[in-house]
């Protein structure tokens, strides 16, 4: 098999070199299911050292060293561009495929939309922002960081993992005044606050359309009447790095078309005339924005 040989010549010498992007990057999008699931079963990804230690970055994404994919660790290694030394040609990859450049635009959407909020704010109340699935919370430090006035947006952050509210308390360490990390499944999670935004990206595109329903129709609850919930999710009709990601990171998301997702937020209570979807340049990690109406 022709593609088995090139991905054979590219894992035998450490990795692609800027010459190769093109041509790798054609060759996983274009995987047929057949040559994808031998390609999976065969040794040739078993035996890559880059896979086997997590130190690289799609070794973390495929060892999974805190037991899920997606942890804070790699989220930020993503967000910082922290490549590895002994795996330079793989990471420098890894790290400029659309997907990794769609969560770092991510971030950067975050803070756009919440100095859009500052800027706009009249009330003499802070801003209440709940975060769900904080993990390492870069987004919120700069964010931060760059606010003249820190007193206007008190947030909330829920988070499952132990680990990550740890790392995240520390990046976050001089805003701690004004961010509350709250360790919590957020299936099991209740609230009285009633919140202005509502964020969660890096969530929803692990649920099926069961949990997303869910979970949005508690949001809802915790809503103001000005207020909007905020939901990436990956993009079922663009994302040049999916077959990358599933094939060498083991690393599945539920995608959804822009369609779809206004119909889960429909199914979950809300008007569709306050429903819009909007994306990131990359047009890989889509946004459901949702006003209480
Ligand atoms: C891909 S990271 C996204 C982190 C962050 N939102 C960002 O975009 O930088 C996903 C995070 O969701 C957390 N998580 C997963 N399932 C969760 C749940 N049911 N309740 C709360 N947090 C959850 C994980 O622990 C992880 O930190």
């Amino acid at each position: 098999m022709e593609t088995v040989r090139q991905l054979k010549k590219i894992i035998e010498k450490n990795g692609p070199d800027r010459s190769d992007y093109g041509m790798l990057d054609s060759l996983l999008h274009n995987l047929t299911d057949q040559d994808f699931v031998a390609i999976q079963q065969s040794d040739l990804l078993k035996n890559a050292d880059l896979l086997k230690d997590d130190k690289s970055i799609m070794g973390h994404i495929f060892t999974k060293p805190y037991g899920y994919a997606g942890d804070f660790h790699i989220i930020d290694r993503i967000y910082t561009r922290n490549l590895n030394n002994n795996y330079v040609k793989w990471d420098q990859y890894s790290l400029e495929n659309s997907a990794a450049q769609a969560v770092r635009n991510r971030k950067s959407y975050f803070q756009k939309l919440m100095h859009k909020k500052v800027k706009n704010w009249t009330s003499d109340k802070s801003i209440e922002l709940l975060n769900v699935a904080s993990g390492p919370a870069r987004d919120l430090k700069e964010l931060y960081d760059q606010l003249y006035n820190k007193s206007i947006i008190n947030t909330t952050c829920v988070e499952m993992d132990a680990k990550a509210i740890v790392y995240a308390q520390n990046l976050n360490k001089a805003h701690l005044n004004h961010i509350n990390f709250i360790q919590k499944n957020i299936f099991r999670y209740n609230d009285t606050t009633k919140y202005d935004v509502i964020w969660s990206a890096g969530l929803f595109d692990y649920f099926n359309d069961k949990c997303f329903v869910k979970v949005l129709n508690k949001m809802k609850t915790w809503l103001t009447h000005q207020g909007e919930i905020i939901i990436g999710n990956f993009n079922q009709d663009h994302n040049p790095s999916r077959k990358y990601m599933e094939l060498f990171g083991d690393w599945f998301l539920v995608h959804r078309t822009k369609e779809e997702m206004i119909q889960l937020a429909e199914k979950a209570g809300f008007d569709r005339k306050n429903i819009t979807v909007k994306s990131e340049a990359e047009n890989v990690n889509l946004f459901l924005h949702i006003k209480q109406g």
